[in-house]
């Protein structure tokens, strides 16, 4: 296979949400709104197009990876400016082959490159510990209230980014989509089934679950 990663451009977005949406339909709820969050992302403040990328191989578009602003706010209201990213996703028949792991990494260096120095990411530790991804709980960071997710994680783009003070993570209101507008943009897509799977089950388990730990009160930090 031929592989090269660039970024995104208008000819690619219909084709981008297309595999987007063949990427995540019935991954974590029967459905998806992935392809719409894509879609609406773009125009968004938060986005950023220099680090919005596409995957192709042999001269077609089989992944994409988009990234937003989003915060890390400490107790003294210091305000930290980071990133995220997500969607991401290669297309079902060309998973696990290596793609998504050189499109990440490509992304990183980018990211890098411009001067950002910490992502925070929600999803599946299984698709990110390889990619140098720790528990939030590692660094300190939180969500408002003091919860440290299972299925948050940090990444630091340069080492020592983050000094161990307690963060809480703030992300782009871009990822709060109206899911009745998302439901009609996907009316505009080839009918596919929705089917109920295992597999949402797990998704659910990681995104309701909390790291264990006295939350705003612990003095020892865990070594990262
Ligand atoms: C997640 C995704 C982007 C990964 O891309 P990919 O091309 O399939 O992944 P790669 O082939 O590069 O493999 C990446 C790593 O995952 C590992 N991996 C492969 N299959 C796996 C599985 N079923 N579960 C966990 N890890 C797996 C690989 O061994 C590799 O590990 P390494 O870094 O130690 O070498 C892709 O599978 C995808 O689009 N999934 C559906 C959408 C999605 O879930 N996106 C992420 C939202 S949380």
């Amino acid at each position: 296979m031929n592989i090269h990663i660039r970024n995104e451009e208008p000819k690619d977005y219909a084709r981008v949400e297309d595999i987007t949406r063949k990427a995540f339909w019935n991954l974590y709820i029967p459905g998806c709104n992935e392809h719409y969050l894509v879609h609406i992302m773009r125009s968004h403040p938060d986005f950023i197009p220099e680090l919005d990328f596409v995957i192709e191989a042999d001269g077609e578009i089989v992944g994409n990876i988009m990234y937003t602003r989003a915060r890390l706010v400490d107790e003294a209201g210091e305000e930290k400016q980071i990133l995220t990213f997500g969607p991401v996703c290669i297309l079902p028949e060309y998973q696990r082959k290596g793609l998504g792991k050189q499109l990440m990494e490509y992304s990183f260096e980018k990211a890098a490159a411009l001067g950002y120095d910490v992502i925070v990411i929600f999803g599946n530790p299984g698709n990110y510990v390889g990619r140098g991804f720790k528990s939030c709980r590692k660094f300190n960071v939180c969500l408002e209230g003091g919860a440290f997710p299972s299925a948050m994680m940090v990444k630091e783009l340069k080492p020592d980014a983050l000094d161990g003070r307690r963060w809480f993570y703030h992300q782009s209101l871009v990822m709060d989509i109206d899911e009745a507008e998302a439901e009609r943009f996907d009316e505009g897509f080839e009918s596919l089934e929705k089917k109920v799977l295992p597999c949402q089950e797990e998704f659910y388990i990681h995104s309701h679950s909390v790291i264990f730990g006295d939350m705003i009160s612990q003095s020892a930090e865990p070594s990262k």
